[in-house]
């Protein structure tokens, strides 16, 4: 099952944190049983939450939160991912905390993904795209990024700014996403400079040239790839 599958590779994180680090908790159910289990054991050091809801589970656990504003060192950032391939090139923002989990994995000495083996995919795409824009203008940044990509080769890609309850799905930092369905993506890190430069655009849930390690459940055990 893949939340056994998610629990495994949350498990095997535990093994990389030690006492008194500075942690960046991720968002996700993959991220929220490493929240879970890291409480469990008794973590003694202070974790930066990448979102809202990661930081009321980590409360709940016991674990001393702090503000990114008060460090200037992240040892070690754990979260889960949509997609990653053997390079380590991320999809990311399944869950709406792009943002935040960029900025902090981006800061972090080591980052670690964990997921289902699932997520191991051979090509990044099949997972639509979230990208974070500002709800300023929506539908010129819209138009922007179909400009972006069709200039980048992708053909009438479908866009969809994505729906939470009671209306436009809303990040914690109160902006929008718009999911886009590419089917494959052959360059991330092009796309991602490109799409970048749109100043509507906050971010993408592209991460290229992040990731440390990659933990992913099995039926049986663990995989890990660098
Ligand atoms: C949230 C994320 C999550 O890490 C991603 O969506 C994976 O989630 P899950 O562990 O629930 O499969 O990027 O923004």
């Amino acid at each position: 099952m893949s939340d056994d599958k998610k629990q495994r590779a949350a498990a095997a994180a535990l093994a990389h944190v030690r006492p008194g680090m500075t942690l960046g908790l991720g968002t996700g159910s993959t991220a929220a049983h490493f929240v879970k289990l890291l409480g469990d054991q008794g973590f003694e050091g202070q974790a930066i939450p990448t979102s809202e809801e990661t930081a009321r589970l980590a409360e709940a656990v016991g674990i001393s939160l702090i503000t990114p504003d008060e460090t200037t060192r992240i040892d070690l950032a754990v979260d889960g991912a949509d997609e990653a391939d053997p390079s380590g090139a991320l999809i990311k923002g399944g869950g709406g905390a792009l943002l935040r989990e960029k900025i902090i994995a981006q800061q972090a000495q080591t980052f670690i993904v964990i997921a289902d083996d699932g997520k191991d995919v051979v090509q990044l795409g099949q997972f639509p795209l979230p990208v974070e824009v500002t709800g300023f203008a929506v539908g010129l940044t819209i138009q922007a990024i179909r400009s972006t990509l069709a200039a980048l080769g992708y053909e009438d890609p479908s866009l969809t700014l994505r729906r939470g309850e009671g209306g436009f799905f809303q990040t914690d930092g109160g902006h929008l996403i718009v999911d886009i369905a590419l089917g494959r993506i052959d360059e991330a890190e092009p796309l991602d400079a490109a799409l970048t430069m749109i100043p509507g655009v906050v971010t993408t849930g592209l991460f290229v040239g992040l990731t440390d390690l990659m933990i992913f459940g099995t039926e049986s055990g663990v995989r890990e790839a660098v």
